[in-house]
């Protein structure tokens, strides 16, 4: 087997590691974040601004995409990256989320997940074949399997089916997986990656038992799904705690759809090099944005005089250019500037601090920049 990952540096002290993940469209660094770009666009930010912050990858929705505008009409024009003016690298989400999340009329069935169109209303079923086919057609650099992601608070019997689905959707993939690229991965080749989703809820025998199994079908790295999903936070990262010491470090680790900063900090401490969430740019569309020290609301009359920039910290354009004054105006008047500066910023807070923690674990200060956000006070 041909890693497609590489552990570059371990802290003592903690399961923080500096890596690097290797795609079609380039090398990744991780801890990675990944700006969520869910219908082949990250909302209000032109691609240019996300390459200068550093991104290198972004992630797309199989589900949307299928949806609308479909995959043939992206195939024919050139694939995913041409049709969204990305060079970087992008990774697609199965569905196996969105389907359960956004559609109103969904079932389940052994050969997949049949769902009503939000768009047309007609039928349509995902299967772990035709959402891998989906993507490698979309030209994703790194696929997710197919998964049953349950709500929470579920009953155990429940969980448990939603793992097994999990388990054999993932088999049925990875199968499909080895009809495109055979069963042995060549040396030097620029194959993309294909990733598992472990389920399970909050029950960490299940957790367990899930990776194990998934293990064992094979993949270039691990996803951890079913989190962020209505349970209280202490309770995410205990799972992810409980489960991380469990899975083989040699393999990218993944948490899907979750984190503010100060907790994507907890969980690079836990081991996790990818994370994708769409608080950055969701928050700016309500007109919030990240600074150190937590949230600003920049929609509150307290920002109407306030000339200093969004954070002093920054030097993104919004915050080199602009007051706190003018975005509040800009948000106030409802002008689409207010929240694409803010999208900007936020973003670069992002990167900076994923920057920042890569930083701190290749020149032996990780414990030292986790202590000093663990002292901070936040306010939300
Ligand atoms: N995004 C956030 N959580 C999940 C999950 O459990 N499964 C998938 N496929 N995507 C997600
Ligand atoms: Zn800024």
């Amino acid at each position: 087997m041909v890693m497609k990952f590489k552990v570059i540096k371990e802290v003592e002290g903690s399961k923080a590691r500096l890596g690097r993940l290797f795609t079609p469209h380039g090398e990744v660094d991780t801890p990675c974040f990944m700006p969520v770009g869910t219908a082949a666009t990250v909302r209000a930010v032109f691609p240019k601004d996300l390459e200068k912050d550093g991104v290198q990858m972004v992630l797309a929705n199989v589900y949307h995409l299928i949806l609308r505008p479909g995959i043939q009409i992206i195939k024919e024009a050139g694939g995913l990256h041409k049709f969204m003016g990305w060079t970087g690298a992008i990774l697609t989400d199965s569905g196996g989320f969105q389907v359960f999340s956004l559609s109103s009329f969904c079932k389940i069935l052994p050969e997949g997940v049949r769902f009503k169109s939000p768009i047309d209303g007609s039928s349509l079923l995902l299967t772990p074949e035709s959402v891998i086919d989906a993507q490698i057609e979309l030209g994703a650099d790194i696929v997710m399997s197919l998964d049953h992601c349950p709500p929470w608070p579920s009953k155990e019997k429940d969980l448990v089916e939603a793992t097994r689905r999990t388990i054999c959707w993932a088999k049925m993939g990875k199968e499909r997986w080895e009809k495109h690229w055979g069963t042995e991965m060549v040396e030097g080749a620029t194959n993309p990656l294909l990733f598992g989703i472990v389920q399970g809820g909050t029950k960490k025998e299940l957790r367990q038992f899930c990776f194990e199994q998934l293990l064992k079908i094979g993949f270039d790295g691990f996803a951890i799904g079913g989190l962020s999903v209505g349970e209280p936070l202490e309770e995410s990262l205990k799972t992810i705690e409980a489960l991380t010491p469990f899975m083989d470090s040699s393999y990218p680790k993944y948490v899907m759809g979750m984190g503010h900063p100060w907790q994507i900090i907890q969980m690079v401490d836990l081991g996790i090099d990818l994370f994708d969430c769409v608080l950055p740019t969701r928050l700016a569309r309500h007109g919030s944005a990240y600074v150190e020290e937590g949230i600003l609301h920049l929609k509150n009359a307290r920002f109407k005089t306030d000339g200093l920039p969004i954070d002093e910290k920054c030097s993104c354009y919004a915050c080199r250019k602009f007051s706190r004054a003018y975005i509040h105006h800009l948000l106030k008047s409802q002008e689409i500037l207010g929240i694409m500066l803010l999208s900007m910023h936020n973003l670069s807070f992002y990167n900076r601090l994923m920057k920042e923690m890569r930083l701190s674990i290749g020149n032996g200060q990780w414990i030292d920049f986790l202590t000093r956000w663990r002292n901070k006070k936040i306010t939300k």
